[in-house]
Order: structure tokens, then sequence, then C-alpha cells
């Protein structure tokens, strides 16, 4: 069987947006950061993700706790035995192990509190989120696009297996510590290479053209160590940053609508991609079905009422 990309209109389109946000964002968890990064007592560490805007703060009295940030109404989070924590945005998110399965056991072999928390840094960039994730996704274009991490973790090992709701990258089997990336749907990575770790969110702002990158810095070494590795890292990030600039002035140009994506190589992408087409092709369903109750509704009440309304009016003139 054929497999196929989503069509290029899904990339610029503002209500193709909002029925992602409805049935994807308002529906999943996100991953926010190993627990260290909420280790500063009282500080509030805001978040802004599919135009939610939330805290996260640390108390001794109430521990970790997410709060939407203008009406601070309460929002569910969980933390893995290995340090992860993750939020939801609305109610209408399942429970965290309906939505990550089989996450667990596999992530608690790693420990992911062993690093110090150095920096974050965001910027906007002209790419749907999708854009992003359709690179983050594959590392085909890794040799060409990232000469420096190419040599370091040379794609020939590289392989992208999904679960349920996420994705584990391996770019060396030989190597499981170093060189593991993990993708959770929609959003979010966790990517422990040369030596640190970081974590980024694609967020998308109210423009499908426009998105808004957010990364966060982890290194256990000197501070020399760690802008080394910052520096080693930020030019894998701009590297694909301006890949992403490039596809997505090619998806808003109308030249391309649709392409075949290689069953192992863009097997990530398949797997997210299939994702979204499912839950926004079920949402648009249920808007559907919606209108069309609606409508019954509406044309039940004005039934014989609106025939002598008619009729008066007809009189009248
Ligand atoms: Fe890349």
């Amino acid at each position: 069987m054929v497999i196929t990309t989503l069509p290029a209109s899904w990339f610029r389109s503002k209500p193709l947006y909002a029925l992602e946000r409805q049935s994807i964002f308002l529906r999943a968890w996100h991953l926010l950061g190993p627990v260290i990064r909420f280790s500063v007592p009282e500080e509030k560490v805001f978040y802004e993700l599919a135009q939610v805007r939330f805290y996260i703060t640390n108390t001794a009295e109430n521990g970790i706790k997410a709060y939407i940030a203008d009406t601070s109404s309460p929002l569910r989070t969980y933390l893995t035995a290995s340090g992860l924590l993750f939020a939801t945005l609305s109610d209408e998110a399942p429970e965290f192990k309906d939505f990550f399965p089989n996450l667990e056991p596999l992530v608690d072999r790693v420990d992911f509190t062993r690093l110090r928390y150095r920096r974050s840094i965001s910027y906007e960039g002209h790419f749907n989120w999708k854009t992003m994730i359709d690179g983050y996704q594959e590392c085909l274009h890794c040799v060409y696009t990232h000469p420096t991490f190419s040599a370091l973790y040379p794609p020939t090992f590289y392989s992208v297996e999904p679960y349920t709701n996420f994705c584990r990258h391996i770019a060396d089997p030989s190597k499981p510590d170093d060189g593991l990336f993990l993708y959770f749907f929609p959003v979010c990575t966790l990517n422990v290479y040369g030596g640190g770790m970081s974590s980024f969110r694609t967020c998308p702002t109210e423009e499908p053209g426009v998105s808004r990158m957010e990364f966060d810095y982890y290194h256990e070494g000197t501070d020399e160590e760690f802008e080394k590795y910052f520096s080693f890292v930020r030019q894998v990030a701009l590297e694909d940053f301006e890949l992403c600039e490039g596809a997505q002035r090619n998806l808003e140009a109308g030249v391309y609508s649709q392409g075949v994506l290689n069953p192992e190589k863009e097997r990530g992408v398949a797997y997210y991609q299939g994702r979204v087409k499912e839950l926004v092709m079920e949402a648009f369903q249920r808007e559907k079905e919606k209108r069309l109750k609606e409508q019954e509704a509406m044309e039940k009440d004005k039934g014989p009422n609106d025939g002598l309304t008619m009729k008066t009016r007809a009189i009248e003139m």
C-alpha cells in the first residue's frame, strides 16, 4: 500500500488548525520537561501551547502543580518514575495511561534527572508545526543538512520506532544512552545527545505558517563544556530551522500538493501524520453531525410557525 503525505493545504489552513487544536492539542498530554526544570521553589515556569497560557510551580506545600495563567484553574499533570513531567491543556484529554499506554516501561530505564537545567530559548519561525515535525521524524535529510551531527551519529543506523502517541529514535543501537530521541505526539521532544539533553516544543500560533520554537537545555559539565555542547546542538537546530522555512515556502507556493512516503525511512512521519489525519477527520465528522443536528432542531422549531409567518407576510404584502 502506498503511504501518502498530508496534503499541502493542511500546512497553511486556518480552519484546519482550528480542528487540530480541538482534536489534537486539547486532547493530548504534553511533555514539559524533566522534573529538575521545576526545582526552584515557588518559581512559576510559564508555557503557552495552542493558545493556552499556563504555568508550573513547585511548592513545599503542594508539590508540582500546573495552573491556567488567567484563571488559576488547575490542569492535570503526570510525573513518570524516570522524572518526566507532562500536562494536559483541557479536561478533554484522556487519562495519561490511556494516552501513553506503553511509555513508562520504556522511559523508566533512563534517568532523565541526572543533568542540570542550564538555559531556555524561544523564537518564531515561518513554518507550520507539522513542517518541523516532518523533519524531526526522519533522518533522510541528516546527511545533507547536518554534516557535524552525521559525523557523530551516522544515519546508517538511524531508526524510528512508533509506539502509541510517541516514537523512539535510536541513532546507534550500541549506545542506548546517547543518541536517544523521543517524540511525543503532537509537538514535544526530548533529545539526549552530544553529552547533554534538550527538550523542544514546536508551538503553533494562530497563523498556520508561523510556529514558536521553545528549547530547554540540560548539561552536567562545566560552563565551558556546556557552551561547547550548546553551540553544537544550536548548529543542528539552525540547520533544521532553515530547512523548515524553505519547505514551508514550497508548501505555500502551491506547486506541490501531495507526496509519497518511504515506509521504512519515513516510518516516523507516516505514523504521526496518520494520527493527525485520523483525529482531524474524526473532529470534522463530529462537527458535521453537530451542525446537522442543530439545523434539524432549528427546522423542527420553526416548522408550523414559519408557515404561519409566511402566510401572514403574504397577506400583508
Ligand atoms: Fe534535522
